[in-house]
């Protein structure tokens, strides 16, 4: 996600501090960057797609700042170039900003209905003129942010420097994460606290809907009847490292704790908008789902769910196998690209094949301005932030929500509403269960086993390959249907085996199939959303039962944990397991 760094003082270069805070940012994953900086009461503006090593050619050092405000930007709306990366500048105003501004599209219609004009495609640009477009009417910096406060939807933390006071560097924040530091004549803000290490370990926390107005000596924040508050000052303890992680031990990790908000942003980002930024798709009466990995597990899951409730035959496949097969399509056919980089280039090549059979693509992408997305007809963006572990987690839960959504869109189903607004609850609830004791009881075998029907089956694949993929474990999903027909000779005693049963109707079935590993002495561990109870499992996790459509969401958490504490107690280098990449841009 976007990094933010702002300075004012006069003890350090204002450049060089809001630079080294970005560089301490990276870890966040950016496609472009960008410094505004005050020079003798003169705003300048320099931003570079790529890395910051880019910008800082363009930058001299030499030259003397004390207010200068940055930005590492991960493009969520238009793509990662120049004209679209921060920070965005507005008649009086100059802003950096972390989050997605949903009602941006009609506040720029009213801009524009103003006379406003504009260069870049983001949101961010929309908002720095709507400041300024109020402020040419109130002539009150703290009025404004707050009438900002009350008009802007979505997520938002801004660094603003205004030319009519500067003196002053304005902060405030709705969602996205935001701090301001303290320094001895000088503080500073950022996005995280690895930014600001290298000077200052004090820090306050900015709270939604407060506004900071700081200079050289004083951090004032006010509420949002304007009132001052009163901060408690917190300092950071850790190393710079621990704090890139949000003081979790792991990236991945992390990024597990996020999926509760990056379901709820997917959620919101097509639900707000009713459906309108799906294109219309009643044309098509077929299906092809294509991707590699776990997007090819994600599109195993919107093969159950569009079949089943949206009574369209959907065909997956991974797409090294799909790109050499012969497929049957033709102009009614749909093929559904999924890819959280968007630059797999076994995805990819499908994608330009089927293109040049002149089919229709729809590609589910996490990294805005990727060449999958670039260079579909139809691109649902999955708003899971940038994901650092190579191992999937929040972005293959983006990636079924899209699918969900996609499913409500062809079903025309909008009954789930309230069930949706109460999952991010319920995945809070399911990350926070403590899944160690199980991961003892396992982490020491050579071979573990997933079983499974229908889609609980997808879902087995998905905890093989994670626990597979970071400890190094051999793992197998099998359909429960099948032990019997060969593979049940693996099982011996104490074989682990993760059995999974969601759906009521097959429940008698699969309870039948564990217990056929059971008596052959494997230790079970069963994970159902059903209160059944019995001698067939030494371990169960229960998962709260929601509609058909919403369960993989909730399923798959402790399926993620649990790889993730056992290649913990392997001591597996989790975020970096050896020989993956976290983008496979070779075939
Ligand atoms: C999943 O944990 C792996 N990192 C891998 O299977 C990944 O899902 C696959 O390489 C596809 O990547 P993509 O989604 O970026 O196309």
């Amino acid at each position: 996600m976007c990094g933010i760094t702002g300075y004012i003082g006069k003890n350090n270069n204002a450049i060089k501090v809001v630079m080294d805070g970005l560089e301490s940012l990276e870890y966040r994953g950016y496609d472009s960057a960008g410094i505004a900086f005050i020079e003798n009461k003169n705003l300048n503006i320099i931003k570079e797609k790529g890395k910051i090593a880019n910008l800082k050619e363009n930058i001299n050092f030499d030259i003397q700042s004390n207010l200068a405000i940055g930005h590492t930007r991960w493009a969520t709306h238009g793509e990662p170039n120049k004209v679209n990366s921060h920070p965005h500048s507005s008649g009086k105003f100059t802003i950096v900003h972390n989050g997605i501004i949903e009602n941006y599209l009609e506040l720029k219609e009213e801009l524009l209905n103003n006379g406003y004009e504009f260069q870049s495609s983001t949101d961010t640009e929309v908002a720095v003129a709507y400041i300024n477009y109020l402020y040419e009417k109130d002539n009150n910096i703290l009025s404004v942010l707050n009438k900002v406060n009350d008009i802007f939807r979505g997520s938002y933390a801004f660094g603003i420097i205004c030319l009519d006071d500067l003196d002053n560097l304005y902060a405030l924040r709705k969602t996205s994460p935001l701090i301001i530091a303290k320094g001895d004549n000088e503080n500073y803000i950022a996005s995280d606290v690895p930014a600001i290490l290298k000077y200052t370990n004090k820090y306050i926390l900015l709270d939604d809907f407060e506004i900071a107005k700081i200079d050289e000596d004083n951090i004032t924040v006010y509420d949002k009847n304007l009132k001052e508050i009163n901060k408690e000052v917190l300092e950071f303890e850790g190393s710079l490292e621990s704090s890139m992680k949000g003081g979790y031990d792991h990236f991945m990790l992390k990024e597990i704790h996020e999926e509760p908000t990056v379901f709820k942003n997917t959620i919101d980002t097509y639900l707000d908008t009713d459906f309108k930024n799906i294109p219309d798709l009643s044309k098509y009466n077929k299906i092809h789902i294509v991707g590699c990995g776990s997007a090819y597990h994600a599109g195993l899951i919107g093969k159950y769910l569009i079949e089943k409730l949206a009574n369209i035959p959907v065909l997956v496949d991974i797409a090294s196998e799909y790109r050499y097969n012969k497929v049957f399509y033709d102009e009614k056919t749909l093929v559904i690209l999924i890819s959280q980089s968007g630059e797999t280039a076994d995805t990819l090549a499908v994608l330009r094949k089927v293109k040049e059979d002149n089919i229709d693509t729809l590609s589910i992408v996490n990294v805005v301005g990727s060449s999958i997305a670039r260079e579909s007809k139809y691109v649902m963006y999955t708003k899971a932030g940038c994901e650092i572990a190579v191992a999937t987690t929040k972005a293959y839960l983006a990636q079924l929500t899209t699918l969900i959504i996609l499913t409500m869109y062809l079903t025309n189903n909008k009954e789930l509403i309230d069930e949706i607004n109460n999952m991010p609850t319920l995945l809070e609830e399911m990350i926070n269960i403590d899944y160690k004791n199980i991961a003892l009881s396992i982490y020491e075998n050579k071979d573990i086993f997933f079983i499974g029907r229908s889609i609980d089956y997808a879902l087995c694949m998905e905890g093989s390959l994670k626990l597979k993929e970071i400890s190094y474990i051999n793992s197998s999903a099998y359909q429960a249907g099948e032990l019997k027909h060969g593979t049940i000779s693996l099982v011996e005693k104490d074989t682990p085996v993760i059995s999974i049963s969601t759906n009521e109707s097959l429940l008698e079935k699969t309870i039948s199939n564990t217990k056929e590993v059971k008596s052959r002495g494997a230790k079970v561990i069963f994970v159902t959303n059903n209160d059944i109870d019995g001698d067939f499992y030494d371990y169960k996790i229960l998962v709260p039962k929601v509609s058909e459509l919403l369960q993989p969401i909730l399923t798959i958490v402790p399926l993620q944990i649990l790889a993730y504490e056992v290649a913990k107690l392997n001591g597996c280098d989790i975020d970096k397991p050896r020989n993956l990449a976290k983008s496979v841009t070779v075939e």
